[in-house]
């Protein structure tokens, strides 16, 4: 179950501040597309506008041949936003589980997962009960990610999910998000700034230009499926890391 995305001449103007230029993007079912570009160029703005949480100022968004905004009511997206918005006098748990409480008919009739069996993939089992301000910045990362994927949604966007994660947490989540997406293939948009974050997931990555956002290049990754984690050790690896770094515009050697 995955979801196809369309953007045709796609811009977000803030004010005075073009955060997006018109960008075309297809992302076609079941596609890992990862979007890299520096800070402050216009990810979080294009995945909340393909989440439906802002309208374009031009053009045309559609999930599936849908309006956004509709996609999302009808539970179709799993966004896992750049912070958390977790609630504080709800526990782990029930936060967890927030979404397939709104509105539980669009819920599907048997998720790949229950709640309690993402908690206990991501490692936070025995907060099931706890509250968010008893948890560190990095557990609540995981408690946002296990709402997105308890919805088992055919679109999962997700806004630099791992950032607030030390480096082995969030080598072990890009090795879970591969395994976790396997029993139906969601189509994935992934917003990065790591390069090996980017390497290790995508089918595909969006190079962005700085602000105003405009899609500078996209990158092919070549490297086959399934993925394990010796890959990151690879010359293949080595090889796309050094292409997008050139993408981007760091030296080769940099970074
Ligand atoms: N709600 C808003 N109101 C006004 N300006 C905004 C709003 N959201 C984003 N912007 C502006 O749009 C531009 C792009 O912001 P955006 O958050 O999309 O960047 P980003 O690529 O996600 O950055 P980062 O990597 O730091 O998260 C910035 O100049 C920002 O100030
Ligand atoms: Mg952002």
């Amino acid at each position: 179950m995955s979801a196809e995305v369309e953007l045709r001449g796609v811009s977000k103007t803030f004010g005075s501040v073009e955060a997006l230029a018109p960008t075309d993007l297809s992302v076609p079912a079941g596609e890992i597309l990862t979007v890299l570009g520096p800070s402050g160029c216009g990810k979080t703005t294009l995945l909340r506008l393909i989440a439906g949480l802002v309208s374009a100022t031009a053009g045309t968004i559609t999930v599936d041949g849908v309006d956004p905004a509709r996609a999302r009511a009808e539970k179709r997206i799993g966004f896992v936003p750049q912070a958390p918005a977790l609630l504080p006098w709800r526990t782990v748990r029930a936060n967890a589980s927030l979404l397939l409480d709104l509105n539980p008919g669009r819920s599907p009739a048997t998720p790949s997962h229950s709640v309690d069996e993402l908690l206990d993939f991501v490692g936070l089992a025995d907060f099931a009960d706890a509250r968010p301000h008893e948890l560190s910045g990095g557990m609540q990362q995981r408690v946002g990610l296990v709402r997105a994927f308890a919805l088992d949604a055919p679109l999962l966007l997700m806004d630099e999910p791992f950032a607030a994660l030390d480096e082995i947490t969030r080598t072990e989540m890009r090795h879970l998000l591969t395994r976790l997406r396997e029993p139906h293939g969601a189509t994935v948009v992934f917003v990065t700034h790591s390069i090996s974050e980017a390497t290790y997931l995508s089918d595909r990555v969006a190079v962005l230009s700085p602000r105003p956002g405009r899609v500078a290049s996209i990158e092919e990754v070549t490297l086959g499926r399934p993925r394990r984690p010796e890959l990151e050790d690879s010359p293949e690896f080595f090889e796309v890391t050094t292409r997008l770094r050139r993408a981007l515009g760091i030296g080769a050697h940099a970074g």
